[in-house]
């Protein structure tokens, strides 16, 4: 690999429209912070870029559903979104806006450059337009069938399903997501990227220059150019966004996609005055976290952009993650079907960690994977607390038990110490070049290697039983096993930020390198250590049973929302209902009517009279099924022959909203001709 100076890291800018949840956490985040700490804690210079995208259509839909302006919306959840980082312990070095006037004036110069120097093409085309509304449908104000993988649920301008970039025209059965209707289409002018003016280019520079993408991102971007790239409009007819910065351009904004990319560079610009160093100079590495759905944004039209610009570096890779399902569902914000971080975060206070590592040891690195309650309970007691904190707990009681908490002085080391020393910088090799190869989840493993190879060391040396006999073998035991636990704090700080600031602070240790990682001996003898307090504390079998009820509460939800009730009808008066005469009767007989399917005749005692009764009901139930069993009667309808039969009243049913019925009976036996009032 080139030899670079810098490290540009930036995180896909969340959308302002809702809160973060572990998909976003484990797609993104997680590995984001991961290979940014690991960077910082090498002396790199580095800067990791973030911020709330809070343009587009996904802010204006949530907007019209909460019934509020697009900037309450973007107000709210920024400031959600920001604090729940920072409380999670990622650490940007900044979390910018693209409402800031900083972003507004980035995006549109960036707009004029390429307007200016002849870059785009401007074109007059037939969009959709929801005749209802008297609007333009941009993007997710309209879906329909994807003509890729037919899912129904496309967007205008993408289909979350199969990743592809579509446009509204493309879609089949398209439909407005504000009135339901059929959109027509109307002539409209836009701003067009030739992307296909960069075909070449993209192809040399991704599927000649970047074969060490990972396999899903190299794919897609493969796919994408293989189908052959067509222009595509960064404008939009939308109020709500960055103005597109020309005459003639009223009502119009600057696309989401082509503003929000532009926020790394704005937000870089609010970070430092220095901004241009790191975008654009060739030794700067950039690299875009992202998720599977980004790919075609990152990988192909934000390149298409910065290269139009000509003064920008492009990224040099882009580790996109599949997607985190939760509890074998796919995860949706609209559905509610989530884990969100600002109620974990309160729900498990000072927890940070046990999330951190599920969601990297579970990360969708290669393919979508799954979050389960059970696997995090799991995780917590069987892998940190009983591996991770009972190593560093055991290493830490025994030096104060034994020596004061003094690091004691190393003897003559066996075979077996010096197989065990010659591990660690084999495992920080191990996770340095998973680190670097994006593989988060191996790099984990590596990690937690070091605290079971103390374990081990531990359980083989038993120390306890040699104090007596061997106290000066039992020195050297403790002072590998101390070293061992050192090269946890430092190694497996990337991943687990929280606990290894304990475990610094515990093992009486000031500055984290990432450089004495690996090495035996970081804690000089005599070195004062500290008394161990918890790292880790078992989760209960409650708790996770407390957050399963919560998922299949939702769930009920769900289902219930889903089930359409018939509108009310119109009000009518008391004197309207007490016309009706309703009595609770007992069906004696019950038969087929002859020559049809669906009537039943019934004889009736009504308390009044024993009479006749048919109803269309033979298709829900058998005729001995009803005999014997009370019902509500409307006994004061007028009389009606049905099929050469005389009807005299009507049997009331209950009916859903699958139309099956059932007898609306009294809750104990009552008297036949007891009125229903
Ligand atoms: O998919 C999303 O959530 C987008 N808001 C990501 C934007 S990434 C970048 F380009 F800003
Ligand atoms: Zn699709």
């Amino acid at each position: 690999m080139k030899a670079y100076k810098r490290y540009l890291i930036t995180s896909a800018l969340p959308y302002a429209n809702g809160p973060i949840h572990i998909g976003h956490l484990a797609g993104v985040y997680v590995p984001s912070d991961i290979y940014t700490r690991y960077l910082r804690m090498k002396g790199i210079d580095v800067v990791s870029i973030c911020g709330s995208d809070e343009h587009g259509v996904p802010i204006t839909i949530k907007a019209r559903q909460e019934g509020v302006t697009p900037q309450a919306i973007v107000d709210k959840y920024h400031a959600i979104i920001k604090k729940s980082f920072e409380e999670f312990g990622i650490a940007f070095d900044i979390y910018a806006r693209t409402s800031s006037p900083v972003h507004h004036q980035t995006s549109s110069e960036f707009f004029r450059k390429l307007y200016d120097d002849g870059k785009f093409i401007e074109r007059t085309t037939e969009q959709y337009f929801d005749p209802e509304v008297g609007q333009f449908l941009a993007d997710r104000y309209i879906t329909g069938t994807c003509p890729r993988c037919s899912n129904e649920n496309a967007y205008g301008d993408q289909c979350e399903k199969c990743g592809t970039s579509l446009n509204a025209t493309d879609l089949i059965n398209p439909k407005s997501t504000l009135s339901g209707v059929k959109p027509i289409l109307k002539p409209t002018k836009h701003w067009f990227l030739p992307l296909e003016q960069y075909q070449g280019f993209l192809e040399k520079w991704i599927l000649e220059g970047h074969k060490e993408w990972k396999v899903n991102v190299y794919g897609q971007c493969k796919s994408w150019l293989d189908s052959g790239l067509q222009p595509r409009a960064v404008s939009r007819d939308l109020d709500w966004g960055v103005p597109v910065p020309v005459e003639g351009a009223e009502g119009k904004v600057l696309y989401v996609w082509f503003d929000a990319p532009i926020g790394y560079i704005s937000a870089t610009k609010e970070l430092t005055p220095e901004w241009e160093k790191y975008w654009k100079s060739d030794d700067t590495r950039m690299i875009h976290f992202i998720g599977k759905d980004n790919i075609v944004f990152h990988c192909i039209i934000f390149p298409s952009m910065l290269k139009a610009e000509g003064s920008y570096i492009l990224p040099d890779n882009v580790p996109a993650n599949e997607f985190l399902n939760l509890e074998g569902d796919k995860i949706s914000t609209s559905k509610n079907w989530a884990v969100w971080l600002h109620e974990y975060l309160q729900e498990f206070p000072g927890k940070q960690d046990v999330l951190r590592y599920t969601l990297a040891a579970n990360m969708p690195e290669t393919k979508d994977n799954d979050f389960t309650w059970r696997d995090f309970q799991a995780r917590n007691n069987n892998e940190l607390v009983a591996i991770l904190g009972n190593f560093a707990n055991r290493a830490l009681v025994l030096t104060h038990k034994y020596f004061r908490g003094q690091v004691p002085e190393v003897g003559i080391l066996t075979q077996y110490d010096r197989e065990t020393l010659e591990e660690l910088p084999k495992l920080k090799e191990a996770i340095e070049k998973n680190l670097e190869g994006f593989r988060f989840r191996d790099a984990l493993r590596e990690a937690m290697n070091i605290a079971r190879l103390g374990n081990k060391y531990l359980a083989d040396t038993e120390p306890w039983k040699l104090i007596k006999t061997e106290p000066q073998r039992v020195e050297t035991i403790l002072n590998i096993s101390l070293q061992i636990l050192a090269n946890v704090a430092i190694l497996a700080n990337p991943f687990l930020p929280f606990t290894t600031q304990k475990l610094m602070a515990m093992l009486n240790l000031e500055a984290l390198r990432w450089e004495d990682g690996g090495k035996s001996y970081i804690l000089p003898v005599g070195h004062q250590v500290n008394q161990p307090e918890l790292l880790f504390e078992k989760i209960e079998d409650e708790a996770i049973e407390k957050q399963l009820a919560k998922l299949a509460a939702t769930k009920e939800q769900n289902k219930n929302s889903k089930i359409k009730t018939t509108p009310q009808k119109d009000t009518i008066t008391y004197e309207d209902f007490s016309k009706m005469d309703i009595r609770i009767g007992t069906i004696l007989s019950a038969e087929i009517v002859p020559k049809t399917q669906k009537l039943l005749k019934l004889e009736v005692d009504t308390g009044i009279d024993r009479r006749t009764v048919v109803s269309g009901i033979a298709e829900c139930f058998k005729p001995e099924e009803l005999v014997g069993k009370q019902a509500a009667f409307l006994v004061n309808l007028e009389p009606r022959k049905i099929r050469g039969v005389e009807s005299n009243g009507m049997i009331l049913m209950a009916q859903d909203e699958g139309g099956k019925l059932r007898l609306v009976m009294p809750n104990e036996k009552v008297n036949n001709g007891s009125e229903v009032k």
